[in-house]
């Protein structure tokens, strides 16, 4: 039986840069945001990819402890409370 994966990172071009985003899945939804909190210019993991509370209601920022909606980006606790994750457009292709 192999372990479920409820968030990931992925690389994407704009504006001539590389940069990194990472998506969560939950109910059957994907949302995916830059990978950049809004505290501060860090990624919200730690490499692990591993982006959500244990119980799975929170994107968590795991620097400083910030807590953002997984649907809306808004952080909802932190010192960022009150800012959105910067969302990403995408298309799902071949599932
Ligand atoms: S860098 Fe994310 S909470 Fe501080």
């Amino acid at each position: 039986m192999g372990i479920r994966r409820y968030s990931w990172k992925f690389k994407f071009r704009r504006g001539g840069k590389t940069l990194e985003g990472f998506a969560v899945r939950l109910k059957g939804k994907t949302y995916a945001y830059l990978n950049q909190c809004r505290h501060m210019t860090l990624p919200l993991d730690w490499g692990d990819e591993d982006f959500l509370t244990d119980d799975k209601k929170f994107i968590l920022c795991k620097n400083h402890g910030a807590l953002y909606d997984p649907k809306s980006g808004l952080c909802v606790a932190g010192p960022c409370a009150g800012e959105s994750l910067e969302k990403i457009e995408f298309d799902v292709r071949k599932g």
